[in-house]
Formats: C-alpha cells, sequence, structure tokens
C-alpha cells in the first residue's frame, strides 16, 4: 500500500517537472522554422490579403521592418488602419498603406485592382493571404460557396488581374498562402458551391487544394517571366482562423501552446517572399521554410488545368 502511495506521490511530482523542463524544447518544436534571409526590400512593393489580423499582419510587420512599401488589403478598413499604424509606428515606415478589399465579392476586388493600378507603377510580391475557415453554409456576392470564393477563386480574379503589373516589375513573385488540409480536400467540379453536399471543414480543405493546384497551373503558365509562384503551409497557428466554431475556439485556447504564435506563422511566408535563394525557384510548397510534400491531388496536373478554365469560367474571364 505504502508503495503505492510513494509510486502515485513520485509520478505527481515527476510528471510536471519533466514538463517544465521539457516546455522550452517543445515549445522550439512548435515555433517551427525561421526565414533567416536578412534581404532589404526598399523599393518593393507587395500586397498581402488579409493582412489586419493573424498570419497576415505579421507578415506584413516583418516586410514593413525590411523597408518595403506594403498594401494591406482588408475588408474592414477600421481593423486595418489600426493594424497598419501599430506596424508604421513600431516600424519607423511610413508606407504602409490600407486599401479596401472584399475578396466575397467580384465588384470590390475589381475596384481594388483598378484603384492599385492607377496609383502604383511597380508590384514586386503579392501574397494571397486572405482565408475564411469552418463557414457555415453561405455564398459571396456572386454565388460562390464561401470557402472557394474567398480562398480560392477570389485570390484567381486578383492575381489575373495584377499580374501584367507583377510582369512589368519582374523578378516579382506570387506567394499563395495554401494548408496542410489541401491533403483532405478534392476538387468536386460536379458540385463546387457544396449545393448538393456540404461539410464546412471539407469545404476549406477544397479551397486549400485549389491554392496548390492554382499556383501550380500558374507557375507552369508563368515559364520564362520571372514571375515565380509558391504555395505554402504556415504551421498550426494561433489566430481568428478558428472564429466560425465554438469548438475549435476552445480547442485553440486550450492547446495554445503547441500552436505557432502568428508571428511564427508568418516565417514561411516572408520566406517565399523575400529569400535570396528561392529567386528561381516556381511551383513549390513550401512549410516551416522548407520544401514539403504535396499530395498526390495537389500534383495532378489535368485536375489543375480543368480547375484553370473552371474558374475563368465562372469568374467570366479569358487568362490563356
Ligand atoms: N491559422 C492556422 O492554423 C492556419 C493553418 C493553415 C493555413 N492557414 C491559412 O493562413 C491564412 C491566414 O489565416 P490566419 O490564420 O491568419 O487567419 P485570420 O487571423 O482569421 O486572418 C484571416 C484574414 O483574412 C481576412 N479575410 C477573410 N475573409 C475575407 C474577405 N472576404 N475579403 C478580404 N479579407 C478577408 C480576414 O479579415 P477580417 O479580420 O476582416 O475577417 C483576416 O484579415 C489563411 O489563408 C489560412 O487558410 C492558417
Amino acid at each position: 500500500m505504502l508503495n503505492c502511495w510513494g509510486a502515485a506521490l513520485g509520478a505527481a511530482v515527476s510528471v510536471p517537472v519533466l514538463l517544465f523542463v521539457a516546455a522550452p524544447y517543445i515549445r522550439r518544436y512548435v515555433a517551427g522554422g525561421r526565414c533567416k534571409s536578412t534581404a532589404k526590400m526598399e523599393g518593393k512593393v507587395v500586397i498581402i490579403t488579409g493582412a489586419n489580423t493573424g498570419i497576415g499582419k505579421e507578415t506584413a510587420r516583418d516586410l514593413a521592418r525590411r523597408g518595403a512599401r506594403v498594401i494591406i488589403a482588408c475588408r474592414d478598413i477600421a481593423k486595418a488602419e489600426a493594424a497598419a499604424s501599430e506596424i508604421r509606428a513600431e516600424t519607423g515606415n511610413q508606407q504602409v498603406i490600407v486599401k479596401k478589399l472584399d475578396l466575397a465579392d467580384t465588384k470590390s476586388i475589381r475596384e481594388f485592382a483598378e484603384k492599385f493600378l492607377a496609383e502604383e507603377k511597380e508590384l514586386h510580391i503579392l501574397i494571397n493571404n486572405a482565408g475564411v475557415m469552418l463557414c457555415p453554409y453561405s455564398k459571396t456576392a456572386d454565388g460562390f460557396e464561401m470557402h472557394m470564393g474567398v480562398n480560392h477563386l477570389g485570390h484567381f480574379l486578383l492575381t489575373f488581374l495584377l499580374l501584367e503589373r507583377l510582369k512589368q516589375s519582374a523578378p516579382a513573385r506570387i506567394v499563395n498562402v495554401s494548408s496542410l488540409a489541401h491533403h483532405g480536400g478534392r476538387i468536386r467540379f460536379h458540385d463546387l458551391h457544396g449545393e448538393k453536399s456540404y461539410n464546412r471543414g471539407l469545404a476549406y480543405c477544397h479551397s486549400k487544394l485549389a491554392n496548390v493546384l492554382f499556383t501550380r497551373e500558374l507557375a507552369r503558365r508563368l515559364q520564362g517571366t520571372k514571375v515565380t509562384a509558391n504555395a505554402l503551409h504556415p504551421g498550426s497557428v494561433r489566430s481568428e482562423l478558428v472564429r466560425h466554431s465554438f469548438v475549435m475556439t476552445w480547442l485553440w485556447k486550450i492547446f495554445s501552446f503547441f500552436l505557432k504564435t502568428p508571428w511564427e506563422g508568418a516565417q514561411t511566408s516572408v520566406y517565399c517572399a523575400v529569400a535570396e535563394e528561392l529567386d528561381s525557384v516556381t511551383g513549390q510548397y513550401f512549410s516551416d521554410c522548407q520544401p514539403a510534400y504535396i499530395s498526390p491531388r495537389g500534383r495532378d496536373d489535368e485536375t489543375a488545368r480543368k480547375l484553370w478554365s473552371v474558374s475563368c469560367e465562372l469568374l467570366g474571364i479569358q487568362w490563356d
């Protein structure tokens, strides 16, 4: 009996001590890769979608610190202005500018692009970062299922409208923030807008697979232009992304120690945007600032081509 109590007491003391000792190592492992590049970005113009919070905001802060002119493209101007003024004050870079962009409305995307092209002569880096996850079934202003509409079609149209400026400013980079969740996705051409069946977790996965396939086909088409396109997984990050799910919000809080901070989550985006060794690397997928495994569906060139033409049809554009 005494032995039993002794073992229980030993465990009660040693487990917390072990956890306390291991905590810094666990945190370092969770934090993942860091962008080690010290590249300066003076004279470079960058657009980051959804940069008022989370990963996008930390990406904007880093690029502003490197001297870039950073356009924060967001749907909520008040939130975006608050983020921009915080970044301006902290980095001393006054060229952090807010522009209105709602990726759930093609009219807003066209207005954003029109104003940008009228006001800015160059564009060196486009970071398609904004995203929604686990939304209850809803549609964008143009009738697209919300995940596919914002995460894929919105960025597809934005890239199309800005591509000539990227080509004129080359060398230039397009960075698409996808996710490990792309492994669970498939492109359901027969029901792209989830009208026959809808699962909000899967809808997110499908849209993130679309990000990977778009990157692949875009990179293929951009060969020889000095404009590169890469996709990435930022890691599991403590951000507002889980806001539509009560359960996920609590899980994210409880296990926050095992999640990346937004700064840590931004490292691979920054890496893809600035790393010198990626100057001519295109069509790749990164995680923790290194190449990562793409699911077989994410490497399916036929689906990538079909998704491209279906996206053009839905958006009413011709993109050869
Ligand atoms: N967090 C993770 O664990 C994780 C993992 C893998 C991939 N990712 C990807 O990382 C990217 C950034 O996510 P995050 O974690 O930083 O999430 P977040 O904190 O929720 O930030 C998402 C950003 O997207 C913006 N956004 C949403 N809908 C928009 C629309 N219709 N038009 C314009 N902007 C819109 C949000 O604006 P509002 O603030 O106005 O809503 C916000 O600025 C996403 O593409 C996400 O899929 C994240």
